[in-house]
């Protein structure tokens, strides 16, 4: 793969000379948040809906933000540049930094400053990814992480487990389930489709607040569909009209299997190839 100029903590780099220390509280701890941003055309996909849900991140975590907003869209942007990037995603981490030794108590902001990470990964036909024609295939999964999943930390153990218990099942993703009501996708937030209403799960700590979630959802009432937030089943999903998953990677991509049982006739419905469709063309529009 073609070498990438990436940042660390205020410098451009090749990829191979970036360094992070062993004491790092993102290694070390999970003591961490991330953000993906996709890029289309070269320009940022809701940079600010990602900026925002940063620093409310930073904030829960009592972390110091070490990067003005300002600052983090220049790096965002001097990346793709670097990279060449027309299609794909920005990631980004900021960690609590890194001690001269590991304790669990934080150290002082004052003297050990956030360690903050951005790297480009290409992704050429990101927006025209065939696999939304025939829509992915998903298990139903325990959702067993902890009680803040509205801070996008980078705690990713348990989704990673979900995605390879995914894999060994032969489908394509896992949706996890909480007192017997779905929270979301590895990845992903869930939602269904019934009688034209759509249907996904109220914002609270049991879920990630996506970027990408919003944006549908105000989309979705901008043309006049019904929007109900409100928990629901695997067996409510699994008799659904459709299903479908959204976030910065695959954008809305229809869910034609649940646990074996095929949703609606096994084929992506009208619904969700239609919400792809607005969310790509309203999106590529304000990018910046
Ligand atoms: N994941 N829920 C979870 C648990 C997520 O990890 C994500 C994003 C989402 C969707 O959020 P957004 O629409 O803001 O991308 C929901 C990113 C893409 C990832 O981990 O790669």
């Amino acid at each position: 793969m073609h070498m990438r100029t990436v940042y660390v903590n205020g410098d451009y780099l090749p990829e191979t000379e970036a360094k992070v220390s062993i004491f790092d509280r993102g290694f070390l701890m999970a003591d961490g948040v991330y953000e993906v941003t996709s890029v289309l055309d070269g320009k940022l996909i809701d940079f600010d809906g990602h900026a925002v849900r940063l620093q409310r991140s930073l904030d829960e975590l009592d972390m110091k933000n070490p990067i003005t907003k300002d600052d983090l869209l220049e790096v965002h942007r001097e990346l793709v540049r670097l990279n060449g990037i027309e299609e794909g995603m920005i990631y980004l981490q900021i960690t609590r930094g890194a001690p001269d030794d590991r304790d669990f108590a934080f150290p002082d902001p004052e003297t050990v400053p956030c360690t903050v990470v951005l790297f480009t990964q290409n992704k050429p036909g990101l927006a025209a990814n065939p696999v939304a024609q025939k829509g992915i295939k998903v298990i139903s999964i325990e959702d067993i992480r902890w009680g803040r999943r509205d801070i996008k930390t980078v705690q990713l153990l348990y989704p990673s487990m979900g995605k390879m218990m995914a894999k060994a099942a032969g489908v394509d993703d896992a949706w996890m389930v909480q007192d017997g009501f779905v929270t979301e996708g590895t990845s992903n937030n869930a939602y269904i489709v019934k009688d034209g209403k759509i249907i996904t799960r109220p914002k609270t700590n049991d879920i990630l607040h996506g970027i990408t979630r919003a944006a549908v959802l105000r989309f979705a009432e901008e043309a006049q569909m019904t929007v109900e937030e409100r928990n629901f089943t695997i067996e409510e999903a699994q008799d659904a009209d459709e299903a479908f998953i959204t976030s910065a990677s695959t954008f809305v991509m229809p869910v034609v299997e649940i646990d074996g049982a095929q949703i609606g006739d096994g084929k992506p419905g009208s619904v969700a190839p239609r919400l792809r469709e607005i969310y790509l063309e309203e999106s590529r529009k304000v990018a910046i």
